[in-house]
C-alpha cells in the first residue's frame, strides 16, 4: 500500500452508507423517528422561510436548561454546534499572552481556538493513570499568566470521567484564582455520574453543551453555552449568529430534548453492551490495549503501542477494506497520537460486529508487514 495522501473523509463522505461510522463520536442510536417526524413537521410547515427567533425557540431554552438542572434565568447562548461557542467564547475571553491549563491528549480544536486569540495552552500530560487532569497538577500547573482551566468531562478521546471530588477541587482552585473555568460536557450523557462544574463554581464556569453526540444530531449543528448571565453576555457580543440558528436543528433538538427520559436508557445501556464488545476484540489481539475502561464516553482510545502498527495505517486498512472508519490519533494528541486509534461505539451492533472482524485483521496485515524490530 502506497504513502500517498489519503484523504479519509473524503473516501468516507464518498461511500457514506457503506461505512460504520466510529470516527467522530456521532451517535447511531438516537430517536430519529422522533427527530424525523419533528423535522418533518418543521418543513411541512415551511419554517425554514423565515428567520428563527434570534435567542432560540423559547422552549428549546428552557428545555437546555433544565436538562442541565440550571435555574431559569441562567445566561444561556444557542450557537451552531458546541463548536461555535467554544470559539465565541474563547474570542471573548482570552487576550493574547494569556494562558488555560489545559491536557495532552484532548480535543485540539479548542486548542488551535484558544491559539488564534494569540492565548497558548498549557498542555498536561495524562496519557498516564488516572489519565485525566487533577486539581494537584492543575494547581501546579497555575502561571501568573493563567486565565482559564479547560475541564472536558468525559474527556475526547479518552473516555475518562470525573469524580465529583475533582471537579470540585478543580472547581475551587477557578474560583480561588480568579479563572475562569471551561467546562465542556458534549459527552456528559454517557457518564455514570456527571458533575457539572457549575455545581461549584457557578460564577467562574461557562458550561458548554451540545446536542450533537447525546441527541444523535450532529449534522444539524445546534449546541451553545451556559453560565452566569454577565459572562454569557459578554460571550454574546462576539456571536456571528445574529439572525439565530438553524430552525430545523431547533426542532428537532426540541422533539430530542423533550423525549430524552424515553430513550437515553437504552442509548446508554446499548453504548455499555458496546464498549463491553470492544474489550474483547481488542484483548484477543496481542499488543493492544484499552487505556481507560470503561469509557464514561461513547469513545475511547485503543492503544496500538506493542503492535508494531502505525494508527494511521490501521485506519487506512479498516477504511479502504472493511469501510470501518476509526480515527488515528494524531489529531487528538501531539505527543501521544502515534500510539492510539480513537473508536466510538454509539452505533447499532452490526457496527461493532463489523469492527470486530476489521481490527484484528487489519493489525495482523500490517504487523506482518512492519520490518522486524532491530535488536537492542
Ligand atoms: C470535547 C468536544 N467538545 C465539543 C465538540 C463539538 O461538538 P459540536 O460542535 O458538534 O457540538 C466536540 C466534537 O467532537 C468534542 O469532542
Amino acid at each position: 500500500m502506497s504513502d500517498a495522501p489519503f484523504d479519509a473523509f473524503r473516501f468516507a463522505h464518498e461511500h457514506w452508507d457503506e461505512i460504520a461510522w466510529l470516527s467522530q463520536n456521532t451517535n447511531h442510536l438516537g430517536p430519529s423517528r422522533i427527530v424525523q417526524e419533528a423535522l418533518a413537521e418543521a418543513v411541512r410547515a415551511r419554517h425554514y422561510e423565515g428567520y428563527p427567533f434570534a435567542p432560540g425557540a423559547p422552549e428549546l431554552r428552557d428545555l437546555v436548561l433544565k436538562d442541565l438542572g440550571f435555574p431559569a434565568d441562567a445566561g444561556l447562548q444557542i450557537s451552531a454546534g458546541g463548536t461555535e461557542a467554544l470559539y465565541m467564547l474563547i474570542r471573548a475571553l482570552l487576550a493574547p499572552g494569556d494562558e488555560v491549563v489545559a491536557s495532552d491528549p484532548s480535543y485540539l480544536i479548542i486548542h488551535r481556538f484558544i491559539e488564534l486569540a494569540g492565548a497558548r495552552t498549557r498542555n498536561l500530560e495524562i496519557y498516564a493513570p488516572p489519565f485525566r487532569l487533577t486539581a494537584e497538577r492543575v494547581r501546579e500547573a497555575i502561571s501568573p499568566k493563567t486565565r482559564m482551566i479547560l475541564l472536558i468531562d468525559p474527556l475526547n478521546p479518552l473516555g475518562s470521567g470525573y469524580p465529583a471530588e475533582e471537579v470540585r477541587a478543580i472547581a475551587e482552585i477557578a474560583h480561588d484564582h480568579h479563572l475562569l473555568l471551561l467546562n465542556d460536557v458534549t459527552y456528559r450523557d454517557f457518564a455514570d455520574r456527571p458533575t457539572l462544574a457549575a455545581t461549584f463554581a457557578p460564577e467562574e464556569t461557562l458550561t458548554v453543551w451540545s446536542v450533537s453526540k447525546n441527541c444523535g444530531l450532529a449534522g444539524l449543528r445546534l449546541g451553545g453555552l451556559a453560565g452566569r448571565p454577565e459572562l454569557v453576555a459578554r460571550v454574546a457580543k462576539f456571536n456571528t449568529n445574529d439572525l439565530g440558528v438553524n430552525v430545523l436543528a431547533q426542532a428537532a433538538a426540541v422533539a430530542a430534548l423533550r423525549s430524552k427520559p424515553t430513550w437515553i436508557d437504552g442509548l446508554r445501556q446499548q453504548v455499555r453492551a458496546n464498549q463491553e464488545r470492544i474489550r474483547e476484540v481488542v484483548a484477543g489481539v496481542p499488543g493492544a490495549s484499552l487505556p481507560v475502561f470503561p469509557s464514561q464516553a461513547n469513545m475511547f482510545c485503543i492503544d496500538l503501542g506493542g503492535t508494531g502498527t502505525r494508527p494511521e495505517a490501521v485506519q487506512r486498512e479498516m477504511l479502504l477494506t472493511d469501510r470501518v472508519f476509526v480515527r488515528a490519533g494524531n489529531y487528538l494528541s501531539p505527543r501521544f497520537g502515534g500510539r492510539f486509534v480513537r473508536v466510538s461505539f454509539s452505533n447499532p451492533p452490526e457496527d461493532i460486529e463489523r469492527f470486530a472482524r476489521s481490527f484484528p485483521r487489519a493489525v495482523e496485515l500490517l504487523r506482518s508487514a512492519a520490518p522486524a524490530p532491530r535488536p537492542a
